[in-house]
């Protein structure tokens, strides 16, 4: 079985992260969110990987490489555009061959792997694959399946959804995809749906089976959503002190510091990670944080937030439920610099940033 990984697409929902950085590739507990995905492949048993691609394709070339630090081998798939999931398939056909492969969103994390919903498709062959979990399927789609596990009908993101089964980023598909993917026409947003090649097998009679996933799993793709990943992510991780930690500070819960960090006069409440090389002083730093690499946080609070690599944060109190980009600087202004005499914010904003001042 091979493994075909969307790692294209807009990623608008992001936005304006997405702007500088693919959205793959954000850190989630200073991991880029692809590799999570990547090493879950990789932990069910597959090797061949076809990875398609879009305008961001040098990024994400720089980060995955050939594979083999995931010990995976990665074909890259070139994308023209984000013309829709079941578009990757198109143009991945030469890759595919007629091999089944395990189909993967690139903006998803699953805590739980994939390595069951590989096993239980090896176990009970049919024709595709869905995986579902109980949730509301206005986003991701419908599937209603029969006692034995049979898909019976799908739909895309349903107005008034008749049933509680949420579709998945996660598919095994045989060879019969391919004719279902050339069979179908755009949908009114421009796109080709995987869920209506899904629902083209299905129409057509073919076997298509639900496994149901009960662990974590987010779209990764939305701010909300990639806290919430980040936090699930660092719930699982354990302690490591590897950097230098002073006597003033004091260490309460699952707090992984990585080398050359050094924090001084700090209180550090985990779970949280610290990245290589950075410096905290002064400084709270609080539950459900990821702090990148060579980072400076000097008399600051942050808590509940994803801070990026060589992020400098100084002076500012609540910092809170924030996604910082790399190479970003945060600091106290001081009240009239500007010469007017009032307080207020020096703001340097690029296009869609969002921003909450108390
Ligand atoms: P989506 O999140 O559905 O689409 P998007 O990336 O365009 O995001 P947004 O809605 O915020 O604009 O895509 C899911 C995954 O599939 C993601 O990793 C991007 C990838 N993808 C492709 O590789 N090619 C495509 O044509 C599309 C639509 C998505």
């Amino acid at each position: 079985m091979k493994a075909l990984v969307l790692s294209g697409g807009s990623g608008t929902r992001l936005r304006p992260l997405s702007h500088t950085i693919p959205k793959q590739l954000v850190p989630v507990a200073n991991k880029p969110v692809l590799a999570y995905g990547l090493e879950a492949i990789r932990d069910a048993g597959i090797t061949e990987v076809g990875l398609v691609v879009g305008d961001r394709m040098a990024d994400i070339r720089e980060a995955v490489g050939d594979g083999e630090r995931f010990g995976l081998k990665v074909t890259y798939i070139p994308q023209s555009a984000p013309l829709g999931l079941a578009h990757a398939v198109v143009i991945a056909r030469d890759f595919l061959g007629d091999d089944d492969f395990l189909m993967y969103l690139g903006d998803n994390i699953v805590l739980d792997g994939v390595t069951e919903l590989v096993e239980g498709f090896r176990a009970r062959p049919c024709d595709a694959q869905v995986t579902v979990h109980h949730a509301d399927p206005r986003e991701g789609g419908l599937a209603v399946l029969d006692a034995d596990g049979r898909v019976l009908r799908v739909e895309e993101k349903p107005k008034h959804p008749t049933g509680d089964l949420a579709l998945m980023g996660m598919y095994v598909f045989t060879p019969v995809i391919h004719e279902a993917v050339r069979a179908i026409s755009p949908s009114p947003r421009g796109e080709l749906e995987i869920t209506d090649a899904i629902g083209w097998l299905v129409q057509a009679g073919h076997d298509v089976r639900g496994h149901l996933y009960e662990g974590f799993w987010q779209d990764a793709g939305l701010i909300e959503t990639l806290l919430e990943s980040n936090q699930a992510v660092l719930d699982c991780l354990g302690s490591r002190i590897a950097g230098k930690v002073d006597d003033e500070t004091e260490v309460i819960g699952r707090v992984i510091i990585e080398e050359q960090a050094t924090v001084t006069r700090s209180r550090l409440v985990g779970p949280l990670v610290i990245g290589a090389g950075s410096i905290i002083d002064g400084s709270y730093v609080g539950p459900y944080s990821s702090v990148g690499e060579q980072c400076v946080i000097e008399d600051a609070t942050v808590e509940y937030s994803i801070v990026m690599d060589r992020v400098a944060i100084r002076d500012v109190r609540g910092v809170y439920g924030s996604v910082i980009g790399t190479g970003t600087s945060v600091r106290a202004g001081s009240a009239g610099r500007a010469g007017s005499g009032r307080g207020g914010h020096r703001l340097i904003l690029g296009e869609n940033s969002q921003i909450s001042l108390v």
